[in-house]
C-alpha cells in the first residue's frame, strides 16, 4: 500500500540530465537519483541507466547486488511505474 504517485515510462524517460533530473527504474519502483550520480562509488556508469531500467546493468555489475546498495536505492523513491 504505497501513497507514491504513477508514472508512466514515457514520463521517466525524460528524466536523464542533471537539468531534468535523473530517473531510473527498479522492479516497478521510479527513483530520482539526481542528488547521487556525484556520490556514485562507479562514477559516471551510472548514466547509462539514466531514464531506464537498473536491471539489465545490475545483472552486469553484481557489486550492486547487496542489501545496503538497495538501502541506498530506496532513499531515492518517488513513485511507482
Ligand atoms: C559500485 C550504487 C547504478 C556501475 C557501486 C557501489 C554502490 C553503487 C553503493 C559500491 C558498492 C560496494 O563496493 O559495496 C549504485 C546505485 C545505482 C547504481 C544506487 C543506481 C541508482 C549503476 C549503474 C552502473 C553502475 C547503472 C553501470 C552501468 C558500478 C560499478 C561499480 C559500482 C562499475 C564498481 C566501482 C568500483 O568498485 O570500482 N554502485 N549504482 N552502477 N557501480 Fe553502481
Amino acid at each position: 500500500s504505497s501513497s507514491l504517485p504513477v508514472f508512466s515510462q514515457e514520463e521517466v524517460t525524460k528524466h536523464r540530465s542533471l537539468e531534468d533530473g535523473i530517473w531510473v527504474t527498479y522492479k516497478g519502483g521510479v527513483y530520482d537519483i539526481t542528488e547521487f550520480v556525484a556520490m556514485h562509488p562507479g562514477g559516471d556508469k551510472i548514466m547509462l541507466a539514466a531514464g531506464g531500467a537498473l536491471e539489465p546493468f545490475w545483472a552486469l555489475y553484481a557489486v550492486h547486488n547487496q542489501e545496503h546498495v538497495l538501502e541506498i536505492l530506496s532513499d531515492y523513491k518517488v513513485g511507482e511505474l
